[in-house]
């Protein structure tokens, strides 16, 4: 199954490859850096813990779950244009239906610039129109499909540390977090949320913590430093995929990706 959302840093290319980790003999999947969850929608578990920090985003998959058929109608009334986009943009969400909310946020997302989220420091949406190019809306059934998908998903808006605080024996994690973004300021997708050097020394912890648990994690991140840092200990594999940086076309380029667990991850490539 598709996923429902564009995401800049989304795992797509890499869904063969993450997917020979997972098996139904895992009592649930758990993503708490879900941006669009292309792995969650792939394996289509029975039951997942889904979470984000960005709150838009899960509203949008909460309001899917409970009612598809809203969102639908209030997307129909939206039409297709850069004119339209700008006034869609410039509305408050938070002065808006629960339904229209998620509605805006599907139609931001589907047309503008390269998949981004980007905030200003008030925190509106303020991404530039991406063009028709960028696709369709979602049809009817395909809401229902999304909603259907999660009916059995307990979806979480926060910090991913709500979210493994959560996690029992039997869980297979996945672990995609944003790169850490240092002083120089970037034109990122995850702008104010950027993931630190302290959030990074947090996410090393719950590896360890979910090791000594027995529970299974799988963690992909570019190989850098970090990545190093991350790894140590833990079994990894290398993965070329071509990206797209800071969601600039122009600066697509091959790079590694480095998965990082603590089940042998096999594979012909290994670091
Ligand atoms: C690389 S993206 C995940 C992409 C995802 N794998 C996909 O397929 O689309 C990282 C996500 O982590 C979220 N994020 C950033 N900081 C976070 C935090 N401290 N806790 C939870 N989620 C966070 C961002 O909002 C973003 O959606």
């Amino acid at each position: 199954m598709q996923p429902l959302l564009r995401w800049a840093g989304s795992k797509r290319k890499l869904l063969p490859e993450l997917a020979r980790y997972w098996s139904p003999g895992f009592s649930r999947y758990v993503e708490p850096f879900a941006g669009s969850a292309c792995l969650f929608f792939r394996l289509a578990p029975e039951r997942a813990l889904i979470g984000d920090i960005n709150e838009e985003l899960v509203h949008v998959y909460k309001q899917v779950k409970k009612d598809s058929a809203s969102i639908g109608k209030a997307l129909r009334r939206m039409k297709i244009g850069r004119d339209e986009y700008l006034a869609v943009r410039s509305r408050n969400p938070a002065l808006l239906s629960p339904p229209v909310r998620a509605a805006r946020f599907i139609y931001l997302n589907r047309f503008c610039f390269n998949g981004l989220w980007r905030t200003n420091q008030q925190g509106r949406f303020n991404v530039p129109y991406g063009g028709r190019k960028c696709g369709q809306l979602p049809t009817e059934s395909q809401l229902q499909a999304v909603a259907r998908r999660l009916k059995s998903t307990r979806l979480v808006a926060g910090d991913f540390e709500t979210v493994l605080r959560q996690t029992k024996a039997g869980d297979f994690v996945y672990m995609d977090p944003p790169f850490r973004v240092t002083a120089r300021r970037v034109f990122t997708q995850y702008d104010r949320n950027a993931f630190s050097h302290s959030d990074l020394l947090r996410l090393r912890t719950w590896m360890e913590r979910l090791d000594a648990r027995r529970i299974t994690f799988l963690v992909s991140y570019a190989e850098s430093d970090e990545s190093a840092f991350l790894s140590e200990g833990f079994a990894t594999r290398k993965l070329s995929v071509r990206r797209n940086i800071a969601g600039f076309t122009a600066r697509r380029r091959a790079f590694s990706e480095v998965l990082i667990s603590n089940i042998n991850l096999g594979g012909d490539s290994p670091c």
